[in-house]
This record gives structure tokens, C-alpha cells and sequence, in this order.
């Protein structure tokens, strides 16, 4: 198939462009390159040895996105051009909401208006809110505590009820639970800007010694060591969730969570990265984290069942990859 994954220079996007190289399919970018070097796209290629189609593109702009709509036969798009740093959407709201609704809304136009009939989101946990573990598909959703998790949930309800008026368009809301690690090759991974806030990264700097030491944001929660847990995943586990989402899609709107279904604390997380690695990841207990819940992990149950799709990376793997590539 053609495919056009917007923002696949990004972390999640460029590890989606391998797998959809690897399982044959025709990947064209649209990406900014805002978040980003350019060498990334280079190196998928050199990962997969084959050829990507680059476009520098703003996919807030109608006009130059519809450029490359106009241009190839596509049949899929996956959407991840986005804004994704939780805390700064607390101060840039407006920022968040603009660049990640009218995003959305420009591709789901332009796939209207070309008549490309799937669309592959690329949404998040946080739209459940503060709900009951494990997330499930069916819940209702809990108000999301910040303006980046509103502008999940929202250009959710957009995909949603355009797909619901538009008979034939398929929608695949895919929600992610905590991404980490890297391509096996070491080549491509995440590289957050300035000192990292989420908890993978921040440990891979600590194992460099860019930081001094980890601070774990609360030890008194209802867990099994008082830490926060979360469902860690492989992030070319999840890039192969969106080729079977891509490939497998039929008409309507389908929401499926990509996670592995087990929860993980922030301690088993320090001690399986030390293991994996043979080295020592200093850290000390601080206060919590303002809008953070104590644990969180998905039912999978729904993307097995559909698309024979489950995660195959075990967390010595993701803590192994992280390394690799960090280092
Ligand atoms: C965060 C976002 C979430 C987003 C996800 C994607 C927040 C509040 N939530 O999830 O909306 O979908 O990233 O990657 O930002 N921790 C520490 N010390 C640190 C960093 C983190 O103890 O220096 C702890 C946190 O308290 C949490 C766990 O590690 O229990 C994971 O944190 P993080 O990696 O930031 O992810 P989330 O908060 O789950």
C-alpha cells in the first residue's frame, strides 16, 4: 500500500516507517522536521534498505499537504504529527490545541477529498483519565487532566463521528500506553530536547552521567512498592501494531489499546535497566508529580483477538535498546 505517515521523523513515526518498509509497503513522510534532524529518514533507510518518499511539510497547512495527496495514489494515512510534551501543554494550550486538532483535520479532509479510506491515529492513555486499571477499550472516558490529553480525546471525537457520517472510511484510534526503547540497530530512537521528562530517557541520562540522579516522583502510592506503574512497550512493538492496523482495517471506527497488559513500577524499571545493563542507575524518592496516577496499563485483549496483534519485547529488551541507542 501507499502510505503517507505524517510526522514519521518523529520517535514513534520513524520506527513506524521501518515496519512498514520491512512488511513491503510504499512509505511517503510528511514531516516538519520541527521536532527533529533529517537524518533520521536516512537512517530508516539504511535500517531497511529501502527508499522513503520525504516531504517537507507543515501538515497544518492545507494547501501543501494536499500537494502530496494530489500527488500519489495513497491509500492509508497514519497520522502522528503532533505536539507531545505533557507538561509544556500546561503553559502553550493554545499551541497544543492548534497544531494537534487542525492537523487532524486537514488530513481527514484531504482523505475525504482523495478518497483515502484509512486513517490510523495516533492517540494515548491519557484519554482515560484517572479510570480504573486495567484500561479498557469501552470505558467511558475521565476528563484528561491536560490540554495535551484533551487534544487526544477531542481529535478522537473528530475522527469518530466523521467516520460515522462517511460510510466506506475506516478510523483505527490507537491508543499507546508508555513507549520506550529503540530499533535494535542502536540507529534511530528517542531524543527528547533539553533534559528529558519522561521516566526512560531520564534514566538513560542518569546511566551517562549527563544527570546526577533520578528523582522518583512518589513512593506512597497504592502499589506494589509505592512507585507509579505504567505499561511499558517496545516502541517497534507499537510500530508493528500500526502496520497490522493499516493492513487489517475496516470500515467504521475502531479503538484499540497498544500496550502488553503489565504494569510495571518505577523501581522494577531502575533495577531491570541496571540488570540488563550491568550498571548502576542512582536515584532518591521526591514528592509526587502534579496530575500523575498511581498505575495505569491496558487491556489487550481487543487487538489480539482482531489482529492477532500482541507485544513480543520483553522489558529486559526495551531496557537493553534504550541503552543501545542512548549510548
Ligand atoms: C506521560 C504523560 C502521558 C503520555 C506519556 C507518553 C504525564 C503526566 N503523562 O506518561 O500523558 O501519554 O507520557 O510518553 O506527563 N517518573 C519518575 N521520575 C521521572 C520521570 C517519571 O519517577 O523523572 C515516574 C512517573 O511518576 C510515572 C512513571 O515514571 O510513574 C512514568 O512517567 P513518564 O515516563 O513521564 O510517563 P507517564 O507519566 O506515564
Amino acid at each position: 500500500m501507499n502510505i503517507l505517515v505524517a510526522g514519521g521523523a518523529g520517535y514513534i513515526g520513524s520506527h513506524t516507517c521501518v515496519a512498514l518498509l520491512e512488511a513491503g509497503h510504499t512509505v511517503i513522510v510528511a514531516d516538519d522536521l520541527s521536532q527533529r534532524k533529517s537524518g533520521t529518514l536516512e537512517l530508516v533507510q539504511r535500517i531497511t534498505g529501502r527508499k522513503i518518499i520525504f516531504h517537507l511539510v507543515d501538515v497544518t497547512d492545507e494547501a501543501a499537504t494536499e500537494a502530496v495527496f494530489a500527488k500519489y495514489d495513497l491509500e492509508g494515512v497514519i497520522h502522528f504529527a503532533g505536539l507531545k510534551v505533557v507538561g509544556e501543554s500546561l503553559t502553550k494550550p493554545l499551541a497544543y490545541y492548534y497544531n494537534n486538532l487542525v492537523s487532524t483535520m486537514v488530513l481527514a479532509k484531504l482523505c475525504l477529498k482523495y478518497g483515502v479510506e484509512r486513517f490510523v491515529f495516533s492517540s494515548s492513555a491519557a484519554v482515560y483519565g484517572a479510570n480504573q486499571i486495567p484500561f479498557v477499550e469501552s470505558m467511558p472516558l475521565l476528563p484528561a487532566t491536560t490540554p495535551y490529553g484533551e487534544s487526544k480525546v477531542m481529535s478522537e471525537r473528530i475522527l469518530a463521528d466523521t467516520a460515522q457520517a462517511e460510510p466506506g472510511w475506516s478510523v483505527a484510534l490507537l491508543r499507546y500506553f508508555n513507549p520506550v526503547g529503540a530499533h535494535e540497530s542502536g540507529l534511530i530512537g528517542e531524543t527528547p530536547a533539553g533534559i528529558p521528562t519522561n521516566l526512560m530517557p531520564y534514566i538513560t541520562q542518569v546511566a551517562k552521567g549527563k544527570l546526577d540522579k533520578l528523582q522518583v516522583f512518589g513512593d506512597d502510592y497504592p502499589t506494589v512498592d509505592g512507585t507509579g506503574v505504567r505499561d511499558y512497550i517496545h516502541v517497534m512493538d507499537l510500530a508493528e501494531g500500526h502496520v497490522a492496523a493499516v493492513e487489517k482495517l475496516t470500515p467504521g471506527v475502531h479503538v484499540y489499546n497498544l500496550g502488553t497488559g503489565r504494569g510495571t513500577s518505577v523501581l522494577q524499571l531502575v533495577r531491570a535497566f541496571e540488570e540488563a545493563n550491568g550498571l548502576r542507575v542512582p536515584y532518591e524518592i521526591g514528592p509526587r508529580r502534579l496530575g500523575d496516577i498511581p498505575a495505569c496499563y491496558a487491556d489487550t485483549t481487543k487487538a489480539q483477538r482482531d489482529w492477532g496483534w500482541t507485544s513480543k519485547r520483553t522489558l529486559a529488551d526495551m531496557c537493553r535498546d534504550a541503552w543501545r541507542f542512548a549510548r
